[in-house]
This record gives C-alpha cells, structure tokens and sequence, in this order.
C-alpha cells in the first residue's frame, strides 16, 4: 500500500485559518444552504490547493529516492460531506447506496457508512470491503446481473441477500446457490445521452419482463423490487422519467403475478454539475407513480466523490517541438509521472478530460533557475503526455498554460475522484497505488471522522 496520510488536525487548522485569515469573509466552512454550500466548495478548494502545494514543495526532484516525486492525491472528505447534504436537500426519499466501484477509497467508504449510507457492491471484493467498514449486510445490495457462482455462494455465506438480476440463467443460478435472495429485477432504459453506457450489457426489456417474473414465482423466488440505470454521466434527465414510470408498469405486472414488491433502486448516474435538475425530476416522478410506503434506494457513484479528489502529478520530462498549428510558433510536451495506465484511466474507460492547472514553478521560487526559465504569466502552448512507452497515454493534446514549465514543475487536475483510480494498472513498472492525503473542510465531516 502507498502510504497515505491525513493531514494532522493542527496542520490543517494553520492552513485554514491562514485561508480564512485571509478572506473578508469569514465562516461559510461549514453552513448548509444550497448557495452556503457553494461558498463552502470555494473556500474548501483554496484549502485543498494550500494541501496541494505544501505538499509539492517538499518535494526535492533533483535529490529525492526513486518514486518520492510520484503523483499524488489530496481528498477532501468535507466535499463528500456536502454531496451528502445536497443529496438529502434534494432527493430526501431516496436512501443512497454508494456504488463502491466508483472509488472503494477505504476513508470514503469510512465516511458513507458514518453517514448512514447503503452500499452497492458488484463483486466479493467490494462486499468484503463494505462489511470491513462495518456495514450490516441488510446494508449492501449485490448489484451485478450477471453474477459469479462463488461470489453468489460468499454473498449466501454472509448474509448479503439483496441482488439484481435480468435473465432466466441467473434465476436457476440463485435458486440453486441462494433460494433466500431478495430479488431486484433490473429493466431497461433509454441511456442514449449518457457518457457510459450500461443498457447494451445490462437490463431486461419490458417484453420478457413479465416472463422473468412468472419464472421467479414459478421457482418460488422472492422478488422484492425492480432497479434500473439510466447510465453513468446521464445527460437527460427525462431518461428518469421513463425508467421510473417503466417500473411502475413492471411493478404492477409483479402484483399480479403474485410478488409482493416493496424496494424502487432507481441506480446511479446522477453529475455534480446536473444534479439539481435531475433529483427534481426524478423526485416529482418517484411521487407521482410510488406511494410514500415503497422504499426508493439509488446507488450514487460519481456524483459523491468526483469532485472530492484532487491530483497533482509531476512534470519528469519536456521537449520543445513546433506548434502543430503554427510551425513558426514553439510549443512544448510535458511528460508527467502519472497517465492513462494511472489515475488518468478516466479518459480511457470514463470519457473524462482532465484539465492540467500549474501547481508549482521552480521559476516562481525564490531561487529560481534565473534567465533559462523566466517566470512569466505568458500562455505557452502544450501537450500532455503520461510516462509509460505507449503513445495512447496522452493526458491532453493542447492546453494553454501561464508561464514556462519545466522538469520538476508540478500541475494539478480537479475532479478525479470517480473511476480513476480503481482502474489503475501497473503498466510499464509504474505504481497503481498513489499517497492520499486526507483532509475535512466541514465540521460534520470532521467530527464523524476524528480529523
Ligand atoms: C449497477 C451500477 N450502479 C451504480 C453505478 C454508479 O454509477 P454512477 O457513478 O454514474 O453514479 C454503476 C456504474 O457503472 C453501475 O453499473
């Protein structure tokens, strides 16, 4: 394991009091209102970013032991916090289960049980990890259609009952493996405008939904409820709408044939940057096709942790070539320690950009390499490239960025909290398991984890 490190409650405490010195504003840390919660991002990024550079300047590239420059995370638990209270705010009715594929970061896994959260687990890994975090196994729910027969025989062994299916194999597989299951039929949706999508490997269509539900009756499995997924980064948030008035149309059909159903999982899929718009939907239409005693669950990803991590990653290489658009013109490629066989595996497997920002210029300092690296708030012209020999490991193609970087120079990506890590490899020798420094820019958040 990388080390990773909180940092110390009195070192937080002088970073951000010298932040809120710093500030005409004093306070907002930790209020809850929807535009409190906004100023409360702001200040929280400042802080994240003090971390960051603390960080990066003790870092001494031209004598430090191998991998002592690697990339490195600072996560702020206080953003998780306040996703928490945002969820709450907007879609009260709906008990989150944090789909633990997306980030199993064992202190953001700490913090969704502290909160009282469920978790959607898709493998005997990630129930392993739920249950190490102390949650009760009527907590978690086996979120994975297509089950492995072991994994189905450790979730009986455990006690892990609720689970989702959508063909007739996987109804034979748990009547034979775990009869007692509590049973989600996954249906269905239109996941056309959303940035992964899930429905061309997942989901039974409306058409043999009534014939998986007679079999399960037939076979005397308990079906309890219906899930969906409207993909992950959902772009339209009608496409909730739809799925959740297909589940009432599944439901009623479940009535009928004879199962008792009481759980909607309406899945993950929810952004940062749409949210409000979407749990407004999803909420009016939860209420106008499911009575207050239907439980609604969802299994929310992304939309908890992306914007909770931040990475700094650093310049190891540059060479000046011509501006591909204007040869007369220089520009510059950076090869950083971290790329698309690293936590930049977003762009590969989640469709992400990252945007590089500078952290920290040697030319900035006081010591500066004088007159061969100016400091400078010019634009230069950039690409960004990863460290392994393959050339699809490109971070991004062209960027402008203030003043001349150089080797030793550390950037910066916001955003990287969801599918970053967790889809890591070791590609080429380089490390998948990168120092996280853990931070709280909320009291609540605080409190709840002992920072
Ligand atoms: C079954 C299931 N639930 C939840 C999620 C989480 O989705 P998101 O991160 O978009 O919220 C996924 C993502 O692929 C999924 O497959």
């Amino acid at each position: 394991m990388a080390p990773t490190a909180c940092v110390s409650h009195a070192e937080l405490c002088t970073i951000k009091q010298d932040y809120l010195d710093s500030l005409d504003h004093h306070g907002q840390v930790s209020s809850h209102g929807e535009d409190d919660l906004l100023q409360s991002r702001l200040t929280a990024k400042e802080l994240v970013l003090d971390v960051l550079k603390k960080r990066a300047t003790e870092v001494d590239v031209d004598h430090c032991g191998p991998g002592e420059e690697d990339a490195f995370y600072v996560a702020d638990m206080g953003e998780v916090y306040r996703q928490h209270l945002r969820w709450k705010m907007n879609l009260g009715r709906v008990k989150p289960f944090y789909a633990v594929k997306c980030n199993p970061d064992p202190e953001v896994l700490r913090l969704m049980a502290q909160l009282g959260n469920g978790f959607d687990c898709a493998s005997k890994s990630e129930i392993e990890l739920a249950l190490q975090a102390g949650i009760e196994p009527s907590r978690i729910i086996y979120a994975q259609p297509c089950k492995t027969k072991s994994y189905l025989r450790f979730a009986a062994e455990v006690g892990v009952k609720q689970m989702t299916f959508d063909n007739a194999d996987e109804l034979y597989k748990i009547k034979a493996t775990f009869p007692d299951a509590e049973l989600y039929l996954r249906i269905l949706t239109d996941d056309s405008t959303s940035l992964c999508r899930l429905s061309m490997k997942f989901g039974a269509s409306l058409d043999v939904a009534q014939q998986l539900l007679e079999l399960a009756h037939q076979l005397e499995l308990k079906v309890v409820g219906v899930s969906f997924h409207v993909g992950s980064g959902a772009e339209d948030p009608t496409a909730f709408l739809k799925a959740v008035q297909d589940a009432r149309m599944v439901f009623d059909q479940a009535e009928e044939v004879g199962h008792e159903l009481h759980t909607l999982d309406v899945g993950g899929g929810f952004c940062q940057s749409s949210f409000e718009k979407f749990a407004g939907i999803l909420s009016d239409a939860i209420d106008s096709y499911f009575p207050p005693h239907i439980r609604i669950i969802a299994e929310p990803g992304r939309y908890y942790v992306a914007s909770a991590f931040t990475l700094a990653a650093n310049v190891i290489a540059r060479r000046d070539v011509p501006d591909p658009l204007d040869p007369s013109r220089d520009a510059y490629m950076l090869y950083l320690n971290d790329g698309v066989y690293g936590n930049f595996s977003n762009i590969i497997f989640d469709h992400q950009h990252p945007v590089a920002q500078v952290l920290t210029r040697a030319a900035d300092q006081p010591a500066d390499r004088g007159s061969l690296n100016p400091a400078t708030s010019e634009n230069f012209s950039y690409s960004i490239w990863g460290p392994t020999c393959d050339g699809i490991d490109v971070i991004s193609e062209r960027i402008d960025l203030p003043g001349l970087l150089n080797a030793g120079d550390w950037l910066y990506f916001e955003d990287m909290g969801a599918y970053t890590k967790c889809s890591a490899t070791r590609f080429n020798g380089f490390s998948d398991n990168h120092e996280v420094i853990y931070i709280s820019s909320e009291t609540g958040a605080s409190a709840l984890l002992n920072y």
